[in-house]
């Protein structure tokens, strides 16, 4: 049961792995004016993003998290992550961006200096000409963010060598910067609720699906580390449950105590349960009464967290099956493409035309099946209407793909053109985006 970068781009498959590995289906139909990847179900899957719904719904703080690793060219795909962290930003998140310096000089053997270089050309300058904010916003590179080390540190001992080798395939050869490099990220994801950082909230972290198993791994760490868990239960009560059996009414005192010192007044106390119930609390107060469990428990064992959740977006591609990769360069469409060589990638792309004009105007063309379509979709019509026409025109074998390639290998060519000139006048403005801590 292993997710490596995984490398299908069917629906159908979607649907298996979110079975599969338990993740849940994304809705976006409460999210306010949702960007177009996610109303379109390009994010199709997530982990406990009811935390972030609460969050947003309740106009309560919460943290955005991505991370990106400077070892190679920043194609669209990096981008889709960007526009999901953006979005969540906007409708209330803190934005952290972690550069993945340690990671690539861990995994992919590049000196520090050079994974800065290429984290500062390639990715902070894109993301500024893409529009990162600077409120609420910081970019802050692994290796001088001592908070995160530590907590890596501090992580690894909830983990051991048998859940790594079974989570990332890691054997006797593996080296140990390697080993440790997960837990980094894991760093990078908790220390967003330190108190120094913003304090305990619910934090979201937007990934591709090969990234499920970091996670995965972070959110075991982090609820590891708990000794309660709040929740709404039924009935419209809120339930406070002790997680372990040893001092349960020790706990379950502490979390009367926590619940009093918020003006909570009406508690049930079932010891065989393990449960305080707090009967005038409801839903809504369930993020603030576990923001103070947690700093209740920081006290008592040091990590304390909110479960991170996730988003998942599927992979958007120019030839069939793989997701865009560096190491492909004609499957993906790099930011720095000169805008005529993407316009080229375009044009040789792989459709979901017919096999003859002929055919095509018979029985239509398929955009669900079509990587060109997909370009429209993820990142250049963001008109709905506009969008769906077009696929209505596709279907109906009106529109066809030589003409619609054209088409959109233009817009591709202009949309890379804007985006390079904002790029370039970006020049050191990436200084007061970066927060260097040490
Ligand atoms: N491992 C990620 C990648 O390969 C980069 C990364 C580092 C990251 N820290 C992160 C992604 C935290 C999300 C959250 O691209
Ligand atoms: Fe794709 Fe356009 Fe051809 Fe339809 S007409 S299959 S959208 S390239």
């Amino acid at each position: 049961m292993r997710i490596d970068p995984w490398a299908t781009a069917r629906v159908a498959d979607y649907d298996r792995l979110l079975k599969e590995f338990g993740i849940d289906r994304f809705d976006s139909s409460k999210l306010p004016n949702p960007q177009r990847l996610f109303r379109r179900g390009i994010v199709f899957g997530a982990r406990g993003f009811d935390l972030i719904q609460g969050a947003i719904d309740a106009r309560r703080s919460f943290a955005v998290l991505t991370g990106l690793m400077p070892s190679g060219p920043m194609h669209l795909g990096h981008k889709m992550v960007l526009d999901q962290a953006m979005y969540l930003h906007s409708v209330g998140g803190d934005l952290f961006v972690a550069v993945a310096d340690i990671e690539a000089y861990a995994t992919r053997g590049l000196s520090l200096e050079k994974a800065r270089e290429v984290a500062i050309e390639e990715y902070i300058k894109s993301y500024i000409a893409l529009g990162l904010p600077k409120k609420r916003c910081q970019v802050y590179f692994q290796s001088t963010r001592k908070a995160v080390k530590d907590l890596a540190y501090r992580a690894g001992r909830k983990v051991n060598f048998s859940t790594m080798k079974a989570i990332y395939g890691m054997d006797d050869q593996t080296n140990m910067a390697h080993m440790f490099a997960p837990l980094v990220q894991v760093g990078d994801i908790l220390h967003v609720q330190l108190e120094e950082y913003g304090g305990p909230r619910p934090t979201v972290v937007p990934v591709g699906i090969d990234q499920d198993p970091h996670l995965r791994l972070t959110r075991d760490i982090a609820f590891g580390h708990r000794l309660t868990n709040a929740m709404a239960a039924r009935d419209r009560r809120v339930g406070v449950f002790i997680k372990s059996d040893e001092d349960v009414e020790g706990l379950l005192g502490m979390a009367e105590g926590v619940a009093s010192g918020l003006g909570f007044r009406k508690f049930k106390k079932i010891v065989k349960y393990k449960a305080l119930y707090i009967e005038d609390a409801e839903a809504a107060d369930v993020l603030a009464l576990d923001a103070a469990m947690i700093r209740e428990e920081r006290s008592r064992n040091g990590l304390a967290f909110f479960t991170p959740s996730s988003t998942y977006h599927r992979f958007i591609t120019l030839l069939t099956g793989d997701k865009m990769s560096s190491s492909k360069p004609d499957s993906a469409i790099f930011l720095s493409d000169p805008p005529g060589v993407a316009a080229q990638k375009i044009l040789r792309a792989k459709t979901g035309g017919a096999v003859s004009v002929e055919e095509q105007r018979k029985t239509g063309g398929n955009p669900d099946g079509c990587s060109v379509f997909d370009m429209l979709m993820a990142h250049l019509v963001d008109d709905d209407w506009r969008l769906s026409e077009i696929k209505e025109d596709c279907r109906h074998g009106t529109r066809m793909c030589g003409p619609c390639k054209k088409e959109v290998a233009e817009m591709m060519q202009r949309f890379l053109g804007d985006l390079q000139e904002r790029k370039a006048a970006a020049g050191e403005t990436w200084k007061e985006f970066v927060v260097e801590d040490c």
